[in-house]
């Protein structure tokens, strides 16, 4: 069968290598892709969130499973465009239906989804024009720093966290005036949570779930987690705090509900979804859902699942995921993304990069690249992320570290220090 996956980062460059290993698969393509994806299957030059053109490469191609990426389409309501479609109705897709993908398309949605299914999560209160005279008496309900969040996507910028009473008050009416346009006309105000954050996947037919493995993500740019957030700079995957004890906790208390409650709520749930958890000191609680896999998590997390990746989709798409099976590599596997310099401020793109034929015992997953003529040149901030195993975290960052060695392009940056804390 041919799969059609969505997107063009390193995520979807570790979907394609995993399922282009699949003896059931067909045809792997990617759309757009980048030059790293167009090694694992073929790309396509169309944007995820043109439906129509999607469809008519589904026709094209012959596609007889699509796999989503990224958020964008799917809060979107790309699946819910094929459901609708006569054409399109029996190609399953994995990634949720729109009102499940609120679950990440709005803060205010998950937090209320949270709160009525009982799972751990921040204190919080929601605020829009109509009520923003509210905003102060709450925050003086809770200890600083606060947690200000525009409730739709924001592209990553929609999360501050401020020291001052008065930046929080100025930057709540700033999103409720418009700052962040649509995304930001509701706003939700947190209780701070303090304690380690981890990833936790997990692919689900909306009855039964499977555990992928977890993940840690670096997310600010800066070594010892300082600086400028940005989309991740490095993973580890297993987490070493993550023990049975703990799982089993998110388990009980936050998978568990958050699968009972979407089927109390009538939603049929087929895809991935991306728990991000904060441990404080020994218990888990959701900082927030996605209705995706992580990147650059994806690239230490895939190359960790040894069963085939496409068997368990189609387990999503037939309804019998419990009858699937899911083997995890027990190694451990560490990614650094190397990226251009400047980012996430400016940066440059274009440049050539070189040594890319030079690593040994590791994976380059592809981010912000494309080809020029016979080149590979970057072409985003997040250019490519290094993938190695290990049997300790250590032996698996030394791959990371020195296959990233041989690989350059001008200005190219990357952290030293990924694992630092664990
Ligand atoms: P989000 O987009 O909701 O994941 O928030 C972005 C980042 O802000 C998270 O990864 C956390 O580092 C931080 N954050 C969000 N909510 C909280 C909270 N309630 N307490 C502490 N940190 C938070
Ligand atoms: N690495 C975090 C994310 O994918 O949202």
């Amino acid at each position: 069968m041919n799969i059609l996956i969505l997107g063009s980062g390193g995520r979807e460059h570790a979907l394609a290598w995993k399922l282009a290993q699949s003896k059931k698969a067909g045809r792997i393509f990617i759309a757009p892709g980048n030059a790293g994806t167009g090694t694992a299957g073929t790309n396509l030059n169309i944007d995820p969130e043109d439906f129509a053109s999607v469809k008519k490469a589904v026709a094209d191609h012959r596609i007889g499973m699509v796999v989503v990426g990224p958020e964008a389409p799917l809060v979107g309501g790309i699946h819910d465009f094929f459901l609708e479609d006569e054409f399109l109705r029996n190609i399953p897709v994995i990634g949720p239906v729109r009102s499940a993908a609120r679950l990440e398309g709005s803060k205010d949605f998950a937090k209320a989804f949270l709160t009525r299914h009982n799972i751990p999560t921040a204190k919080y209160k929601t605020f829009e024009k109509t009520n923003s005279f509210e905003v102060e008496s709450f925050l003086r309900t809770l200890e600083p720093p606060y947690v200000i969040k525009a409730d739709g996507l924001a592209a990553g910028k929609g999360v501050v966290i401020l020291e001052k009473i008065e930046d929080a008050l100025a930057e709540t009416d700033a999103i409720i005036n418009g700052k962040f346009g649509n995304a930001g006309l509701k706003v939700v105000i947190e209780q701070f949570l303090k304690g380690i954050e981890l990833s936790v996947f997990i692919i689900t037919d909306g009855k039964s779930y499977k555990l992928l493995p977890e993940a840690k993500d670096y997310k600010r740019v800066g070594e010892g987690d300082t600086g400028l957030n940005t989309g991740g700079m490095g993973a580890v995957s297993p987490v070493p705090f993550a023990g049975y004890d703990f799982i089993q906790k998110v388990k009980v208390r936050i998978i568990d509900p958050t699968i009972q409650g979407l089927r109390d709520e009538g939603i049929d749930y087929k895809g991935f979804i991306f728990f991000g958890l904060i441990n404080v000191k020994g218990d888990p609680y959701v900082i927030e859902y996605n209705a995706r896999l992580g990147d650059p998590e994806s690239e230490a997390v895939i190359p960790r699942i040894k069963s085939d990746l496409f068997d368990l989709m189609e387990g999503v798409a037939k309804g019998d995921l419990e009858k699937r099976d899911l083997v995890i590599d027990d190694r451990y596997v560490t990614t650094v993304m190397l990226v251009s310099g400047g980012y996430p401020g400016h940066y440059e793109k274009g440049y050539e990069i070189s040594g890319l034929g030079n690593t040994e015992q590791c994976i380059l997953f592809h981010s912000g690249t494309k080809n020029a003529g016979n080149k590979v040149v970057t072409s985003g901030g997040r250019v490519m992320a290094v993938s190695s195993w290990g049997n300790t975290m250590n032996e698996a960052l030394a791959g990371s570290y020195s296959n990233a060695a041989s690989v350059s392009f001008r200005d190219m940056y990357y952290r030293k220090d990924i694992g630092f804390d664990l």
